[in-house]
């Protein structure tokens, strides 16, 4: 395991163990040289649908700058024989962003692969439901889904994953590893590797898998191999350990995905890219549907690839609210929690500066959620970014909030939601009372709950009405 001692100004210097780094996703570079028209990461090349309007608009918040750094957060932290790796990488996928064929073999895959676009579901009795608790006389504001939880493969983790395998494909690539924690992204991989051709390494830590059955259970139907993490605490933290030990140890023929907005630049810019085909088409929905934009946009926070998914489009809409949900577990005094920005400090780890878990010596806390796609110890640098300008709100909901938010989503309109899912339909319930009559609400509704089973049957919970 490479690791490497960075000073960063102004801050405490976390120990050396805590430089893990996610290195470049390039197997063997492409030593083609295109001729860029350095569209460099603006929206307006980003990957989408020809049939989703977008509205980009120029902000202080958007997008990141040419190093993929947010203000003070993101950037590059790796050693410097794989920074060169790392711009080839950038350039390939800036390149493609406007690459016509890529966008349209993408976009086609997108459709009739993954099942885009996925629908803006009114939530008629969940909005009922708050409109009795809160007694209101009018309409009450409004709860609308973005159904994530209908794409293949059960959650919105798809989206990055079959964009990037189509990359590793590109570049040459004949295998592919990748680290996941609820298992959602490991699916997702496994599936864009069968359909791409492409061999597939997923890690899962041995905990985790005690939790996500069902999934590991598919994993072991498809052509996948997966690896059993029984270090340490078996969790995603050691799964992506491993996982970056084994692409390390392959270089040439291994394509490392990444399933969140973490790592080193362009990693960050590349899965958010990827993943905000979902807000382009909520915008376009919701001008179908009532004819501006949401209100409020609330999302749960594990590293971000959720809420940036759907909040990016956005974020120069400053009319309209961005609401993280974090996971504070047992309670944010309990030490069990995942709750990063709510707690965490500033500090370098999987490559970039963002906020992490970390205790007073600066190593890198256990997180804990019962939603396990949640657990990691920190979050994406623009996500800290939006924490930092103000542009985001952030807030925490517990395991038991999340748990009942699971089965009154289930009870109220027959969708199981994933347990990290769950944490994002929590916080309505603070929410709710304090938006005015006829406010549009929606929730990225970012997975299913079917893998959750049975970690909410151990807990003695059962669904009589599904
Ligand atoms: C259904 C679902 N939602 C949300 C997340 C959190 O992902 P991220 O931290 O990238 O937002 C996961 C992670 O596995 C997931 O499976």
């Amino acid at each position: 395991m490479l690791s490497t001692k960075i000073q960063v100004r102004g801050q405490p210097l976390p120990p050396a163990r805590n430089h893990r780094m996610i290195h470049s996703v390039v197997c063997r570079v492409s030593t083609k040289r295109h001729h860029r028209e350095s569209s460099v990461l603006s929206s307006e090349s980003c990957p989408s649908s020809d049939s989703v309007p977008t509205k980009t608009r120029k902000s202080q918040f958007c997008s990141g700058n040419v190093d993929g750094k947010f203000g003070r957060f993101g950037g590059k932290f790796v050693p410097e024989t794989l920074i060169s790796r790392l711009k080839d990488l950038e350039e390939e996928f800036n390149f493609l962003l406007s690459d016509h064929k890529f966008q349209e073999e993408l976009t086609t895959a997108l459709r009739d692969y993954v099942g885009r676009e996925t629908p803006l579901y009114f939530a008629g009795r969940l909005t009922e439901h708050y409109k009795n608790i809160a007694r209101t006389i009018g309409g009450g504001p409004e709860i609308y889904l973005k159904r994530e939880d209908l794409s293949h493969c059960g959650s919105h983790k798809i989206n990055n994953a079959l964009a990037q395998a189509m990359i590793a494909r590109r570049l040459g690539c004949s295998r592919v590893v990748a680290a996941t924690g609820a298992g959602q992204h490991g699916v997702a991989t496994a599936a864009a590797c069968a359909k791409i051709s492409l061999g597939c390494t997923v890690y899962m830590g041995a905990t985790d898998i005690e939790k996500q059955l069902v999934l590991s259970i598919k994993y072991n139907d498809s052509n996948t191999r997966i690896k059993h993490v029984k270090s340490v605490e078996g969790t995603f933290k050691d799964a992506s350990s491993e996982a970056i030990r084994h692409w390390v140890e392959n270089l040439d023929s291994t394509y490392f995905l990444l399933g969140t907005v973490v790592g080193p630049h362009p990693c960050p810019i590349m899965v958010r890219e990827f993943q905000s085909v979902i807000g382009k088409e909520t915008r376009r929905q919701a001008n179908q549907l009532w004819g501006g934009n949401p209100d409020v946009l609330v999302a749960c926070l594990g590293s971000g690839s959720t809420a940036l998914g759907l909040f990016h489009e956005f974020v120069g809409d400053e009319d309209v609210r961005l609401v993280g949900v974090e996971a504070a577990g047992l309670g944010l005094d309990s030490g069990k929690h995942s709750a990063t920005l709510a707690v965490g400090h500033v500090g370098v780890y999987h490559g970039s500066m963002s906020y992490l878990l970390q205790d007073d010596q600066g190593q890198i806390v256990k997180p804990h959620s019962v939603g396990v796609g949640l657990e990691y110890p920190g979050v994406g640098p623009e996500i800290s970014f939006l924490k930092e300008t103000g542009r985001g709100e952030f807030y925490t909901a517990t395991d038991q909030e999340a748990i009942q938010a699971c089965m009154l989503l289930s009870r109220l309109e027959g969708i199981i939601p994933a347990l990290e899912t769950s944490h994002a339909l929590a916080f309505l319930d603070k929410l709710i009372p304090t938006l005015r009559d006829g406010a549009k609400v929606i929730v990225n509704c970012s997975g299913r709950g079917d893998k959750d089973l049975d970690t909410l049957i151990q807990r003695g919970i059962s669904f009589p009405n599904c």
